[in-house]
């Protein structure tokens, strides 16, 4: 596990000259120092993590973000980049020393270009990437990368993280989906590789390497990403389901049924569902019963429309499964992928919860969360999981609730849980982070399941890089 470890930085000046330096660089207006200024970047989404920086910056363009990665590299200056901030590992969340500054992306939104015959959108980081989709769906294409914070997510952000969501069983994740990267690496250089090729095959994979590396390589201030043709119609379903092995049966079923791809295959426990329905959410299921799971389908149709609904229904019947809404509008279709996206804001109502994001191969996902649950079971039958997630790829949100709402639970409880978790999932030959990233959050897993040659690799490439490690201590490596 043992790797280079990071030269001593420069001396670094005292923190009044930092800011004027800074101010030099952004304009005085662009440096936020005051605490209620800065408030916003110091906690993340979940309001799990905080810290205080020293500043916040905002630079307005890629050559700005470079004078002043430049100007920390020399001064031993640590830079936290952060995009939206609605990571949900703390990737993007200052420590408490008050000697970082965060480097916001926020203002570098341009769309730099879109070609909707080569399918490919170029834009700077901090656009948000429901307004990318809005770019693509104007030129009548597709960005297929859907998450439930994409009104505030940034390009910078989701491919920093490699960000994954509702579409990726048919689309990839967000690594799957760039095909070129501009970086501002920690000496302040600019790699620009702004490419919309798909095949180039010219050695080390340098725009992979920056994605999911969560600002720990470099910051990432514009990217290509693919697109893809925009489906002519949906068949979107809402389903009530008995056990998880129905979701698995008919997702197998379903795809030799026509040509269209299933795009999203999303599981919801009943735990989920309650939820939902509890204040301050106001979700109605359009169902008739209460069920132990819910499954969201979803196929895209490209071409004609097909007819596929009776094929459909035959199958969700053969397989028990009866009460079935499908949506026949697209308000309908929205109002049911609706439900799916608000389980993380309910889940935020009830309270301090613990995530866990891992995956697993699809075949084995009954089995897995059979065994998973017996397991929690029998380590503490208080706790209720909140299970739910992109069941089509293998990847569960395993979020452990509260006993009350809106109290903790006990730490050593907390490890006790996760450690079952995890271990079950390595046991299962899964992942302990499937598209969330590690951020701060999941750095004693790193060091747990991630083998030591790996790390060591990580932290060659690292210590190479960033020599002083300035780039976003304390995240990713253990
Ligand atoms: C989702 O799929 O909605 C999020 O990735 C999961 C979460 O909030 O844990
Ligand atoms: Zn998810």
């Amino acid at each position: 596990m043992q790797g280079p470890r990071p030269t001593e930085p420069p001396d670094r000046p005292p923190s009044e000259r930092i800011v004027e330096a800074l101010a030099g660089i952004v304009g005085a207006d662009r440096v936020l120092t005051e605490a209620t200024d800065r408030a916003p970047y110091e906690t993340d989404w979940r309001g799990k993590y905080h810290g205080r920086c020293l500043a916040v910056v905002q630079p307005g363009s890629n050559a700005e973000v470079a004078k002043v990665v430049a100007y920390c590299s020399r001064h031993g200056v640590p830079i936290v980049p952060q995009g939206g901030n609605t990571g949900l590992c703390a990737g993007a969340t200052p420590d408490d020393s008050g000697t970082q500054i965060v480097l916001t992306l926020q203002r570098l939104r341009q769309l730099r270009s879109l070609d909707a015959e080569d399918g490919h959108i170029t834009c700077g980081a901090g656009m948000p990437l429901a307004e990318a989709q809005a770019h693509a769906e104007a030129a009548g294409m597709l960005l297929p990368l859907s998450i439930a914070s994409e009104g505030t997510a940034t390009i910078g952000g989701v491919v920093s993280t490699n960000a994954g969501g509702l579409n990726v069983l048919h689309y990839g994740s967000a690594r799957q989906l760039l095909l070129g990267i501009e970086a501002v690496l920690p000496d302040g250089s600019v790699v620009s590789r702004l490419t919309p090729l798909r095949k180039d095959n010219t050695g080390y994979d340098l725009t992979s390497l920056l994605a999911g590396s969560e600002g720990t390589l470099g910051i990432v201030t514009a990217a290509t990403l693919s697109l893809s043709p925009r489906p002519v119609g949906y068949t979107t379903f809402l389903a009530g389901l008995a056990d998880v092995g129905q979701a698995r049966a008919t997702l197998r079923a379903v795809r030799t049924l026509t040509a269209s791809p299933v795009t999203s295959w999303e599981l919801f426990s009943e735990v989920s569902a309650e939820l939902l329905v509890t204040p301050p959410m106001a979700t109605t299921l359009p169902l008739e019963g209460p069920h132990a799971w819910y499954l969201l389908g979803e196929l895209s149709h490209f071409g004609e429309p097909a007819d596929i609904l009776d094929d459909l229904a035959e199958i969700l019947v053969e397989h028990d499964i009866e009460d079935v809404v499908v949506a026949t509008s697209a308000q309908q279709r929205a109002d049911l992928w609706a439900i799916r996206e608000d389980i993380t804001e309910a889940e935020r109502a009830a309270g301090p919860t613990i995530k866990h994001d891992i995956s697993v191969a699809p075949s084995q996902i009954d089995s897995f969360i059979e065994t998973l649950l017996a397991a929690c079971r029998d380590l503490d039958d208080t706790i209720r999981l909140n299970i739910f997630g992109h069941v089509g790829d293998g990847n569960l949100h395993i979020n452990v609730l509260p006993r009350e709402r809106g109290q903790e639970l006990p730490e050593a409880d907390q490890a006790r849980v996760s450690t079952c978790i995890y271990d079950l999932t390595r046991d299962a030959g899964g992942s302990f982070s499937a598209e969330h990233g590690i951020g701060q959050q999941k750095i004693a897993q790193m060091a747990r399941y991630k083998s030591g040659a790996e790390i060591g690799m990580m932290r060659r490439l690292k210590a190479s890089l960033d020599p002083t490690g300035i780039m976003n201590p304390g995240k990713v490596l253990p």
